[in-house]
């Protein structure tokens, strides 16, 4: 089953939209399979961003993502990476439709509430990264089969 990394950037745990986010993505029918509340260490954004590395926001970008505690979670289901993202909106929340969460809750791209893989492959890396083997729990779900077909 496909799976995607989740993060609740500072501004969404600040913000108290924690809750509100995760609703959206349970509501959507993505499994939760791990989570945590995280202090993110300057070397573990440097790692996760490190595409971002030559960009002129990479110094900004880090800055916020450790500017206080996110939520981490490792979500699966059918096409997850794809399906979080559309649920998460554009990266320019001016350009986010409504009913998306950036749509809904954000203005800037500097404060746009949540990240989300781009891709299967940085979805399974990503959750290695940030997460230790048992820290992720397989299991099933009561209501799988009406989500899952
Ligand atoms: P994310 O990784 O956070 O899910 O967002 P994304 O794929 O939609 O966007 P990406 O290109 O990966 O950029 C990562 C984050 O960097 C910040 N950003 N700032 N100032 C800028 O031009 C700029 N561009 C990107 C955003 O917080 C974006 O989510
Ligand atoms: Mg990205």
């Amino acid at each position: 089953m496909e799976r995607t990394l989740i993060i609740i950037k500072p501004d969404g745990v600040q913000r108290g939209l924690v809750g509100e986010i995760i609703r959206r993505f349970e509501q959507r029918g993505l499994r939760i399979v791990g989570m945590k509340f995280m202090q993110v260490s300057r070397e573990l954004a440097e790692q996760h961003y490190a595409i971002h590395r030559e960009k002129p926001f990479f110094g900004s970008l880090v800055d916020y993502i450790t500017s206080s505690p996110v939520v981490v979670m490792a979500l699966e289901g059918t096409n997850a990476v794809q399906n979080a993202r559309n649920t998460i909106g554009a990266t320019r929340p001016s350009e986010a439709t409504p009913g998306s969460i950036r749509g809904d809750f954000a203005l800037e791209i500097g404060r746009n509430l949540v990240h989300g893989s781009d891709s299967v492959e940085n979805g399974a890396a990503e959750i290695a990264l940030w997460f230790k083997p048992e820290e992720l729990i397989a299991w099933e779900r009561h209501t799988d089969r009406w989500i899952f077909e």
